[in-house]
C-alpha cells in the first residue's frame, strides 16, 4: 500500500461521497453498523493489478475484485473500446433474438468445451444455477413425457460447496445459517446435501432419493471449492459420482464460476 498526491480527490468530493454512500448504499453480504461511524473504503480507479482509494491509497489486488472476478486485472483499453464500440451499436435487445456477439462468443466457448454444444447467457453465477436447476427438472419432465413431474426434482449437492445468494443456491450450500439450510426432506426445497468427497454418502443418498416417491433430477458441483480454501475434488470421487448419476439417470451440472473449466477431461464423464 502506498500514497500518491497527485490521485487524491479534493476533500470535499471525498466527504460528500462518504455520505451518498453512508446514507444511501444497501452493500453486499456485510454489516452495516460499521458504516454509521466509519464509510467503507471507496475503490475510484484500477490500472493492471493496482487499485486506488479516493484518499490516494494504493493497493495490490491479489483478489480480483475482492471476489476472484476481475481476473483481466483494471483499466484494460482493448476491454474498454470494444464495450463502447458496441454500445454504440447495439447496448441491448431480449435474448430471444439473435446477435453478433452472443453468436460469436457461443461459438468460441463451445469449442473449447468438447460434447457441450449451447450456452445459455446469465447475468450472475447465481442466475446460471437457478437456470440449470430448471433445465434438470425440465429435462426430467420431458423424458418421462410429463409423469416425472413434481416427483423427479431433487437435487444434489455437496455440503461445502457454494452457488450463490438466491433462495435456491443458499439452500444448496451447508455453511449458510440455520436459516437458510434446508431439511432435505422438507418438498419445498427439493435438495439433497452429500458430504464433501465421501463417495459412500453420495450412493447412499442417491440411493435414499430414487427409491421412495421423490427422485433426483440432477447433481450440481464444483470442481475446486474456491470459498472452501481451494479445496480440489477427487477424480476417483467425481468419476464414481458420475457413474452413479448414469445409473440413476440423474444429469450432472458443474459450477465452475470460479474454476472456469479447470478439471481437463471432466466432460468425459459427463
Ligand atoms: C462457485 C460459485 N458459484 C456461484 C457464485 C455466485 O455468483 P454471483 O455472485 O455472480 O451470483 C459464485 C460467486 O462467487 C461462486 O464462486
Amino acid at each position: 500500500m502506498g500514497q500518491s498526491k497527485e490521485n487524491t480527490l479534493p476533500a470535499s468530493q471525498i466527504e460528500q461521497t462518504a455520505i451518498k454512500d453512508q446514507q444511501h448504499v444497501w452493500h453486499h453480504l456485510i454489516q452495516h453498523k460499521p458504516f454509521e461511524e466509519t464509510p467503507p473504503m471507496m475503490v475510484v480507479s484500477g490500472e493492471g493489478m493496482r487499485v486506488k482509494t479516493d484518499t490516494g491509497a494504493e493497493y495490490l489486488d491479489a483478489v480480483s475484485g475482492a471476489v476472484w472476478t476481475v481476473n483481466v486485472g483494471y483499466g484494460r483499453e482493448r476491454i474498454a473500446k470494444a464495450v463502447y464500440e458496441q454500445t454504440k451499436t447495439m447496448n441491448f435487445f431480449s435474448g430471444c433474438m439473435g446477435n453478433i456477439p452472443a453468436a460469436e462468443y457461443a461459438q468460441m466457448l463451445t469449442d473449447v468445451m468438447p460434447g457441450l454444444d449451447r450456452v445459455y447467457y446469465s447475468n450472475s453465477g447465481s442466475e446460471a444455477n437457478e437456470k440449470g436447476y430448471k433445465i434438470v427438472r425440465q429435462l426430467a419432465y420431458q423424458k418421462s413425457g410429463g409423469k416425472e413431474h413434481g416427483k423427479k426434482h431433487k437435487i444434489l449437492y455437496r455440503d461445502r460447496d457454494y452457488h450463490g445468494t438466491t433462495i435456491t443456491a443458499q439452500t444448496l450450500r451447508g455453511l449458510w445459517p440455520d436459516l437458510y439450510k434446508a431439511n432435505e426432506d422438507n418438498d419445498i426445497y427439493k435438495i439433497v446435501s452429500v458430504a464433501i468427497n465421501d463417495i459412500a454418502d453420495f450412493e447412499a443418498k442417491i440411493k435414499k432419493y430414487n427409491t421412495g416417491k421423490y427422485k433426483t433430477a440432477g447433481f450440481l458441483h464444483e470442481i475446486v471449492l474456491m470459498n472452501f480454501g481451494g479445496v480440489l475434488l477427487g477424480k476417483d470421487y467425481l468419476q464414481k459420482a458420475y457413474e452413479l448419476c448414469a445409473a440413476f439417470d440423474t444429469p450432472t451440472f458443474c459450477d465452475e464460476i470460479q474454476s472456469c473449466m479447470w478439471y481437463p477431461g471432466m466432460f468425459l464423464y459427463n
